[in-house]
């Protein structure tokens, strides 16, 4: 007899022993108050200061936003109530897909129920359905890339993160002539690192190849009206296929892909992560409409965000907080060690009422377990100085070797020594 129970328990076990199994903090956002929420722990409640949103530009809490979310549930009622195909195509969802072609300059978008959803639905189509496709994959793409790939089953190639001369080396060995998809980001999330996005698109002309680009975290914050990194660098034209998401910058949920008609119209008539699945609320579609449409008009938060950003850089540097220097908004504080980093992140939350999730493998390779810190334009002075200070006390308490980290003046990680805890320092605390 198989006890299954065990099996489960066994994989569990294990992985808490390597301090890489997740706990969720109970939190309860405070409308008009963010980045603050209530933090629910062992029957008491505190305040926090959230430091790890991806809520960019705190748009889950902006006016226009929740009041075209209030007037459409008014209006239409809560659920979509079926597929898009069986009567689960709102007006709010027309309308949703329009504007997205206007911020991508594109022909036409599909809208999904995720971010994630959108990779993955739309790689598996289009690697199952054109005849002997290649992709290529950088190496650090997100995880539903590298499904929607993986359940095509077309043949996939990895290169060297952001590295052209590996992306062309391996275009080479395949004929013009067989289809070749290149999968990349513009903002790697972990890193906070940017790509190259137009000498890829250039490779992928020479090679003759569709690209196709992951905006998910540049989307409302890059660009001049919020359309991300290919808006800023002014390559959105040359990219084949744009993905973003409405749950992040934009404050809301959801996911789309943007692109000329005929490939959306392919993605729409073949692909199941789009066609057996019940749509998004239209009181969703019709938040998103207004967080981006609101982005598109007004770069103050996208300002603002970038000021704060700036001044928690320079304080971290002035207090020897050793992160990854990109030129992102996204700040990857390297603890290096995952019994350390939950460790630290706990710290901040108990005796600060900072909250920073640790990020440990298998997000990030192992060694790179990391305080993933982000910021947005409602974060103050005096926040980032609690921040500041909470970390510094932490390294302290925690024995955290600041030089040992991570190296400064890089944008991406090279392989360092983990910063483990010396023999002297107190014994971490067990994983909770
Ligand atoms: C690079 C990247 N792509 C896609 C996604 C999925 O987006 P969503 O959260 O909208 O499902 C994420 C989510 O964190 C991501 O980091």
């Amino acid at each position: 007899m198989i006890n299954y129970l065990e099996v489960f328990k066994e994989s569990l076990n294990k992985l808490k022993s390597e301090g890489n199994y997740r706990v969720f903090a109970d939190l309860e956002k405070l409308a008009g108050n963010f980045p603050q929420a209530l933090n629910y722990k062992d029957n008491s409640v505190s305040e926090v200061t959230v430091w790890c949103s991806n809520d960019y530009l705190g748009m889950s809490q902006n006016k226009d936003v929740l009041e075209s979310m209030t007037n459409a549930l008014k209006k239409v009622g809560a659920g979509s109530g079926g597929t898009r195909n069986i009567s689960g195509t709102n007006h709010y969802h027309v309308l949703l897909e329009r504007e997205l072609c206007y911020l991508h300059q594109k022909e036409a978008a599909l809208l999904f129920n995720s971010g994630y959803l959108a990779n993955q639905a739309t790689l598996s189509t289009l690697g199952k359905k054109i005849p002997n496709c290649v992709f290529f994959s950088d190496e650090k793409n997100h995880a539903s890339m590298i499904q929607g790939i993986k359940n095509s089953g077309a043949k996939k190639v990895i290169f060297k993160h952001n590295n052209l001369d590996d992306l062309e080396k391996n275009l080479k060995k395949f004929p013009k002539s067989q289809p070749k998809i290149i999968a990349f980001e513009s903002v790697y999330s972990m890193d906070g690192d940017f790509s190259p996005i137009k000498s890829i698109c250039s490779l992928a002309q020479k090679y003759n190849a569709l690209t196709f680009l992951d905006e998910v975290h540049a989307v409302g914050i890059y660009g001049e009206r919020g359309a991300g990194v290919a808006e800023r660098d002014k390559v959105m034209d040359q990219v084949d296929i744009i993905q973003g998401t409405l749950a992040k910058a934009f404050g809301v949920i959801g996911g789309y892909i943007t692109a000329k008609k005929e490939t959306i119209d392919f993605v729409r008539s073949f692909s199941s992560g789009f066609i057996f699945t019940t749509s998004l609320p239209p009181c969703i579609a019709a938040g998103a409409y207004a967080s981006i449409r609101h982005l598109k008009f007004s770069s103050s938060e996208r300002e603002k965000l970038f000021k704060v950003v700036s001044d928690l850089k320079n304080s971290l540097k002035k207090n020897n907080i050793p992160f990854i220097d990109n030129k992102s908004h996204i700040i990857p504080v390297i603890i290096g060690d995952p019994i350390l980093c939950k460790n630290a992140s706990q710290m901040l939350l108990d005796d600060f009422q900072v909250y920073v999730q640790p990020i440990n493998y298998p997000t990030v390779p192992r060694r790179e377990e990391r305080l993933r810190i982000t910021a947005s334009p409602q974060h103050t002075p005096k926040m980032i100085k609690k921040l500041v200070t909470a970390l510094c006390s932490v390294y302290k308490n925690l024995g955290i070797n600041k030089s040992m980290s991570v190296p400064l003046d890089k944008e991406t990680v090279a392989p360092t020594t983990p910063s483990l805890a010396p023999s002297d320092a107190p014994a971490p605390a067990p994983a909770p």
